[in-house]
């Protein structure tokens, strides 16, 4: 119900009204993130797949903006025309505020609340520590606090927790779904708070009924190639479309494990149901099936019918040439570009693994396993295309109806007008 039951945070009353008013299934679900990449996911599982309220945590100004908000996220799903606006209830709230910013209307909404997913976060790799920890560990403190309000006046089930398989950190070897402080360093202030989150989370198992969700890399729909989110392996997709890469800094035989978000929806909303699955950790990963530098290199390089660029001992870019790139770019946005590319680059030279045999154990038989990337791969950079690396919002829906898709191979013109530019062969990123 986006805009009629809730009209502004403050004035809850409102709430009563809407959980009494429709006909609402058991138990009403909280998703804080439902307006990012894998919330929006989520929120299509719930609304497709159960009757139940969904209520979203979505920051605003105010509530008309938090309407709106919501109602672009529907629209980016389903288009204009949907029934699923009477089951979604958006409340205004930020998961860095005492009681989520929800004033009065928290405490009739914990009444209501049996499962809680939540995924808000920030996931960038270049905000400073400080700045991380407020969103990822005090917002999670704040949804656990939460939690327990559930608990106390209502019936809490279950309080799911989307972390990341990257708690690891640059640990070398196998991370099984029992590790998590294995003194490990971190590439980046994400990977740091969202490590002490989960160790928070994870501590919270004393008295919640908590699930901890560890997705990898995640990418475009297994199908469609859907996406909203251009991060990680787009970066460097797009480069090498454009022709900006002769040489990269990753090793060939680098583990980059990438899962498609179909995958890692379908697991939190089966595993978040799923009564086994309270206190554990699951690892959402391609685990064995993860792919390889080379192998997403030759993937690319045949879609976009380039020759592959060289590839350069990591520490050696970023020690040597690195820094000489950034003294000799010529301009603000040539340094922009070669700053912003610098903080995936430690994605491509990792060696460490991830076992998920506790995923795959309690997701067997539910059909709900990762596609391997080569089975998919041609999707998502078509429908990257598509989307034009993400300046472009095509409709979910109709683009899993699967509307004319762009063919398998495009001729070089045709690959680098679609990405934009002209082809500027150098060693600096020109994204
Ligand atoms: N994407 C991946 O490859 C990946 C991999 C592993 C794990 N994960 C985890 O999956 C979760 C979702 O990631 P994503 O890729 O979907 O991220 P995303 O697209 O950036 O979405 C983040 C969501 O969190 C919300 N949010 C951020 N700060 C908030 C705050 N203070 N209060 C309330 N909401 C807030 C955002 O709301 P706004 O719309 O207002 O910004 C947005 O809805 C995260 O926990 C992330 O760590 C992601």
């Amino acid at each position: 119900m986006v805009g009629d039951h809730i009209t502004t945070a403050e004035r809850q009353p409102a709430l009563a009204t809407t959980a009494a008013g429709g006909a609402p299934g058991p138990g009403g679900v909280l998703l804080t993130g439902a307006t990012g990449f894998i919330g929006m996911q989520l929120l299509a599982r719930y609304l497709e797949r159960t009757n139940r309220r969904v209520y979203t945590l979505v920051r605003g100004a105010d509530n008309r903006e938090v309407q709106a908000r919501m109602q672009q996220t529907l629209a980016r799903l389903y288009g204009s025309d949907h029934p699923y606006s009477d089951l979604v209830v958006a409340l205004r709230g930020d998961i860095t505020e005492p009681g989520l910013g929800l004033g009065r209307i928290g405490d009739s909404l914990s009444e209501r609340v049996c499962d809680i997913v939540h995924g808000a976060a920030s996931v960038s790799f270049s905000l400073g520590l400080p700045a991380s920890r407020r969103i990822n560990v005090v917002g999670t403190r704040e949804v656990l606090a939460f939690a327990d309000r559930c608990q106390m006046r209502g019936d809490l089930r279950r309080m799911s927790y989307v972390s990341t398989a990257f708690v690891s950190g640059e640990h070398g070897g196998c991370f099984s779904e029992d590790d998590l402080d294995v003194d490990q360093r971190f590439r980046n202030p994400y990977e740091a708070s969202k490590f002490e989150a989960e160790r928070m989370v994870g501590r919270s198992r004393s008295h919640l009924p908590v699930t901890i969700l560890r997705p990898s890399i995640v990418v475009g729909e297994t199908g469609s190639g859907f996406t909203t989110s251009f991060n990680v392996l787009y970066w460097p997709l797009r480069a090498l479309a454009r022709g900006a890469y002769q040489a990269l800094p990753a090793r060939s035989d680098g583990v980059v494990d990438v899962v498609p978000v179909d995958y890692v929806a379908d697991a939190i909303f089966a595993l978040t149901a799923a009564r086994e699955a309270e206190g554990a950790t699951f690892n959402l990963t391609a685990g064995r099936s993860a792919s390889s530098v080379g192998e997403i290199l030759e993937l690319a390089c045949n879609f976009f019918g380039r020759s592959a660029p060289r590839l350069i001992e990591p520490q050696l870019y970023r020690h040597v040439l690195h820094p000489l790139l950034l003294r000799s770019s010529r301009s603000d946005r040539q340094r922009r570009a070669l700053k912003s590319s610098e903080v995936f680059f430690p994605y491509f030279a990792t060696k460490g693994t991830f076992d998920d045999r506790r995923a795959r154990v309690a997701l067997r038989g539910t059909g709900i396993a990762p596609a391997p990337l080569h089975t998919y791969f041609d999707r998502l950079v078509e429908f990257a295309l598509r989307a034009e690396w993400g300046r472009q919002s095509p409709v979910r829906a109709e683009v899993c109806r699967g509307p004319a898709r762009t063919p398998r191979r495009q001729s070089r013109t045709t690959v680098r007008r679609v990405a934009g530019v002209q082809p500027a062969p150098t060693l600096v990123p020109a994204v």
